[in-house]
């Protein structure tokens, strides 16, 4: 079958890494199952273009593909524009809602291979580590409604509100228990619910879910305790479910875990079939870190979080599980011979750049 995949490589290093995930799907192309990739602009870049962060012909491309592939957007580019119109917010987050993607999956592995690269000690890292953060996307304080009101001198205000509704916590809490029965029974639940009304709620209908999982254990955790236990002792967490803002700060923290946010891939998933073409499961994947201003242009990014995305998207909405299972096995085996970006090692002389990265993950497929 020939598959379509809307490619959104956006700003800065988005199409640097996006060129080594093309790669490598190409390499992946056979006569059985073959890519079609459907470039279009977003984000700063397309504001450049089209003065607009995510024309129309974008979102159509989105609409008539199996999945997206998408980099990131945003940078300093766009930085003096009114809040509203800069790219995350004008591109990525509108993108999210239209197609309901409420569901966020950042798998945070620690590769046994590349675990001097964690900052934690070895006792803590263990063996290595496999942590499902599993975000709310379409919820939270990122879609409340946002109130400025100006003109009265230090009374002046901006608030946004934290809201959730039962149906948004409940699916993604059910899916929080199904995908704990995959692997390790285990679901942390993070919250504030010693402070917010929101999260109060929040744990409610948590546990609510739960009585329908009882092979699966709970635990409710407060977001600061968590962020703490993270780098404590990280093999406590199999599935962290966390609402949209937290599980955003969260996932950051787990990818530095990990070695290097330039290794955290996600996958965005909203109801079964309701975009999905050829019975298959929409989906939009890219890398949990952004554009990375600072080392742009140099080719020194770290390209396997946009591959291991490619993968998610073979995975996930392709299901294309041997295809998916080739690229993380590439990667791993890269990683074991010793290929190192920079943002993986504290020796810069050993470090290649993200073609060689490319190079080294692609003849190994
Ligand atoms: P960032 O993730 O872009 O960068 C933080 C640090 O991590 C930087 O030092 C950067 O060099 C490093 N880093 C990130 N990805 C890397 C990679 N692949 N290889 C090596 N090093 C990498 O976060 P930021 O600096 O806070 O944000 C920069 C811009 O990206 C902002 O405009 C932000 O809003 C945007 N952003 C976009 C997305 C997205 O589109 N999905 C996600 C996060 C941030
Ligand atoms: C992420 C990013 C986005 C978010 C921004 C760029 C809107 O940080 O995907 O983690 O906060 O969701
Ligand atoms: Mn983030």
């Amino acid at each position: 079958m020939k598959y379509d995949i809307a490619v959104l490589a956006g700003d800065y290093i988005g199409p640097e890494v996006m060129k080594a995930a093309l790669e490598v799907l190409a390499k992946l192309s056979d006569e059985k199952d073959s890519f079609g990739f459907h470039e279009a602009l977003v984000g700063g870049s397309a504001i450049d273009a089209t003065g607009k962060a995510l024309p129309a012909e974008t979102l159509k491309t989105a609409e008539g593909a199996h999945a997206i592939l998408f980099g990131s957007v945003g940078g300093p580019k766009w930085e003096h524009l009114p809040p509203a119109e800069q790219p995350e917010r004008a591109s990525l987050l509108p993108l999210r809602k239209h197609f309901s993607l409420y569901a966020n999956l950042r798998p945070a592995i620690i590769y046994k291979e590349l675990k001097e690269a964690s900052p934690l000690r070895a006792d803590i890292v263990g063996d290595g580590l496999d942590i499902l953060i599993l975000r709310e996307l379409t919820g939270d304080v990122y879609f409340g409604e946002p109130k400025l009101r100006r003109g009265e001198g230090a009374n002046e205000e901006a608030l946004d509100t934290m809201i959730y509704k039962r149906y948004e916590i409940e699916r993604i809490a059910h899916l929080a228990f199904q995908s704990a029965r995959l692997r390790r029974k285990i679901v942390h639940s993070i919250d504030k619910a010693n402070v917010l009304t929101s999260m109060v709620f929040w744990r409610e209908v948590v546990t609510q879910v739960a009585k329908e999982y009882p092979d699966v254990t709970l635990h409710h955790q407060y977001v600061d305790n968590a962020a703490m236990q993270l780098i404590r002792w990280p093999s406590q967490f199999d599935v962290v479910l966390c609402p949209n803002m937290f599980g955003d700060i969260l996932s950051d923290e787990a990818s530095q875990i990990t070695g290097s946010i330039g290794m955290l891939a996600s996958a965005s998933l909203g109801e079964q079939n309701k975009w999905g073409r050829d019975g298959l499961q929409f989906g939009l994947y890219e890398p949990a870190g952004g554009t990375a201003p600072d080392i742009a242009g140099k080719g020194i990014a770290n390209p396997i979080a946009q591959i291991l995305s490619a993968a998610l998207l073979l995975r996930y909405s392709l299901k294309l599980e041997d295809k998916a299972v080739r690229i993380e096995n590439a990667v791993k085996s890269a990683i074991a011979a010793g290929a190192r970006t920079r943002d993986l090692t504290a020796d810069s002389a050993k470090a290649i750049s993200t073609a060689e990265m490319t190079q080294e993950i692609v003849k190994r497929l």
